[in-house]
């Protein structure tokens, strides 16, 4: 089917859908929000981490906005963007939903983003990080990060930290094309000096040649971004392959050394320092709360996916408390300039960008009663997203 049909046949379905629906049985029915997740394949961690969130919002709000039920139906994407276009269509069409969630990677995020601007759904992107996102459409905003704000923010400290030369290996997509050119460019005007920039597949790495290629140029340390679910096996390889004994530092994004995975990476993790907007080790009230209630409910640590997804569900409700319900223009109006603390720290949605502004921190991987934490020890306060003041 060509695109424009496919686009006039949802418009048509949407005006039908809307037509017989009357006013007083619309009130009496759950509100629904479609959530698109990667719940199997290789992304899979992702999907199990935002349904933990999820289900925490559940248990804490009981599942209602303004008294009126909600019902989140979750569907699995198996990390295939154009599964991810058709149930957001099927969500849409069939399921009448006000919003749509999820999209845990990038390619998710662009192929669903037409779907949003036709049917004027909000899109709330709870995972994917690539800057443009939010640029392919006026129906989209953001709980997750960018990052340009995560690059930046290790670009910042490195060079005054003796890294002077750099390697830097990121995932062969859209959010590692932002985390290579931003950190490069940052890291270059703060004197630094970037000695070759090597890629790896989204699907099935191989980090053995790179690591061989990265050892021989000898850089002061090497960065990396490597979506999240890729890390353990990535350090796994920086060790076998003797890269810490070498004297090669590791410097990242939040994503590499991910809560999710954090626990079973070992000492090689040790002392990595990293750039991310949430660690469970966040030493705020509000994040205990979060992570002692998150790991009683699901059984396991909650990592930034997590609380993507759990503050997604809190920017809807609070844009769906104001509207009463109604989705489409007036709910995207009414998630623009949203503030509240998240367990991360406070988060605005710039009304302008419709992305997030947040405190991006440096961390640090430590030790501390027996298990592996990101120890956060720097900060830069209510970053917005670099990737937009082009
Ligand atoms: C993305 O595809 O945008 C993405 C996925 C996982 C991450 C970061 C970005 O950890």
């Amino acid at each position: 089917m060509t695109h424009r049909r496919h686009v006039l046949q949802l418009a048509a379905a949407l005006a039908l859908g809307a037509a017989m629906l009357p006013a007083a049985q619309a009130q009496s029915e759950p509100i629904k929000i479609g959530v698109i997740l990667p719940m199997t394949g290789q992304q899979a961690s992702t999907g199990k981490q935002i349904e933990g969130g999820i289900k925490l919002w559940q248990q804490q709000t009981g599942g209602k906005i303004g008294g009126r039920k909600v019902e989140v139906i979750i569907k699995d994407d198996g990390t295939v963007p154009d599964q991810t276009r058709r149930l957001a269509q099927e969500l849409v069409v069939n399921d009448k939903v006000v919003a749509l969630a999820g999209f845990g990677i990038t390619p998710s995020a662009l192929a669903t983003a037409p779907i949003a601007t036709q049917s004027k759904t909000p899109m709330v992107v709870m995972a994917a990080a690539t800057s443009a996102i939010t640029e392919a459409s006026p129906f989209v905003t953001r709980t997750s990060f960018t990052l340009p704000q995560a690059a930046v923010a290790i670009a910042e400290w490195a060079p005054k930290n003796g890294i002077k030369k750099v390697v830097t290996l990121v995932a062969d997509y859209g959010p590692g094309n932002d985390a290579e050119k931003f950190f490069a460019d940052r890291f270059k005007l703060n004197g630094g000096q970037v000695l070759e920039q090597l890629r790896t597949p989204l699907r099935s790495p191989d980090f053995a040649p790179v690591l061989q290629k990265v050892r021989d140029t000898k850089p002061d340390a090497l960065f990396v971004f490597l979506p999240s679910g890729q890390g353990a096996q990535f350090m796994k390889q920086f060790a076998e392959r003797g890269l810490d004994k070498a004297g090669i530092r590791l410097i990242a994004t939040g994503d590499v050394t991910d809560d999710d995975q954090l626990a079973d990476m070992g000492d090689v993790a040790l002392g990595v320092v990293n750039s991310h907007h949430y660690s469970a080790a966040h030493p705020s009230p509000a994040n205990k709360k979060f992570v002692a209630e998150f790991e009683a409910l699901n059984k396991f640590r909650p990592n930034f996916m997590a609380v993507g997804g759990y503050d997604g569900m809190r920017l809807i409700a609070k844009g769906l408390e104001q509207t009463k319900g109604a989705g489409g223009q007036a709910l995207m109006d009414a998630m623009k300039g949203q503030t509240f603390e998240s367990p991360r720290g406070n988060i605005l949605i710039d009304a302008q960008t419709r992305d997030i502004v947040q405190d991006m921190y440096i961390r640090k991987v430590e030790k501390k009663d027996g298990q592996l934490w990101n120890i956060e020890f720097d900060v830069i306060k209510q970053m917005k997203d670099p990737g937009k003041s082009k």
